[in-house]
């Protein structure tokens, strides 16, 4: 899904993508600067977005990214190259960056395509940073992902709230990157977005939304389950890899899709930890929910999803 981009502040634009690739903004000016890059896959649309929107990428100033996961930072090798731009991120991230480190930002872990790229800049939390004449505070919010940041804009009571906080679902939480603790920690970065006075949401995925209480409630609701049925963590984990994977490849023969996911770190691990160690029995199960759920079906002998990417 992709929308128009959406003035959300003077000469800022929201531009709202879909699950694959997430939502990125555009600052339109002699200086442009882009708030995330999308996925790497979806460059060419992306890149055609910001082209029509008057942006020149070999203009292109700086770019902040409100965390390394593959689907905020795809294309930031190719504006960099082209460019020459500042790219600034939570320290954590830049330490990812810098070691050449692919698991941190979950890239070989789930086999999701991404580049390394030059970090230059380094956002603490707390620290101020001016996007054209528009000041955001930047709020560290790990859980989902360790260099996770949120901006909020105080003057017009603007969050752009990343895979921090989404209108109707929770980001997937894997546990074996980010920790044991990693849905306390979110609860509480949670907590600490709660204080703020926000009329207007502008998510990772998703479109826009105002009723930030309502989005909070539900998020520290999901997660509270999480810690008093760490089964659902699994379980949602394998769903939700599982459709990201179908959008990634595409189709996927009927025959190989078992393979292909045990061939990854992430499925046999998640199975061992929460659902009992049984790759099959899981497998079928996770295949037979999704299809009865219409997520997925079969086309000449693969899978393909049916979630818009
Ligand atoms: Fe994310």
């Amino acid at each position: 899904m992709t929308g128009r981009p959406l003035e959300i502040l003077e000469d800022l634009y929201f531009i709202e993508r879909g699950y694959l690739c997430a939502n990125h903004f555009a600052l339109r000016s002699p200086a442009p600067v882009l708030i995330d890059t999308g996925y790497k896959a979806s460059w060419g649309q992306t890149r055609s977005l910001l082209e029509e929107l008057g942006i020149e990428l070999s203009a292109v100033a700086r770019i902040i990214n409100t965390h390394t996961h593959c689907d905020h930072i795809g294309g930031n090798r190719a504006v960099q190259s082209l460019s020459g731009c500042r790219i600034a991120l939570h320290p954590a991230g830049k330490g990812f960056m810098d070691a050449r480190d692919a698991r941190s930002p979950w890239w070989s872990y789930f086999h999701q395509e991404a580049d390394f790229f030059d970090v230059t800049e380094t956002l603490e939390d707390s620290a101020s940073i001016h996007v054209g004449p528009h000041e955001f505070e930047v709020i560290h919010t790990p859980g989902h992902a360790a260099d996770g940041l949120v901006l909020y804009n105080r003057r017009r009571r603007l969050l752009i709230s990343s895979d921090t906080l989404w209108e109707h679902d929770i980001p997937v939480m894997t546990l074996r990157i980010e920790g044991e603790r990693a849905v306390a920690t979110m609860l509480a970065s949670l907590d600490k977005i709660s204080r703020l006075a926000v009329d207007q949401v502008y998510p990772g995925h998703g479109p826009s939304f105002r009723d930030f209480p309502t989005a909070l409630r539900r998020a520290q609701a999901r997660l509270g389950r999480y810690l008093k049925e760490p089964s659902r963590i699994g379980w949602d984990l394998v769903k939700k890899i599982a459709i990201y994977t179908l959008m990634m490849k595409a189709r996927i023969p009927v025959d190989r899709f078992f393979d292909l996911l045990m061939q990854t770190p992430w499925y046999p691990e998640t199975v061992v930890d929460y659902l009992e160690g049984d790759y099959h029995a899981v497998f079928d199960r996770l295949v037979s929910s999704l299809a009865e759920r219409g997520l997925i079906h079969q086309e000449r002998n693969h899978w393909v999803t049916t979630v818009k990417p």
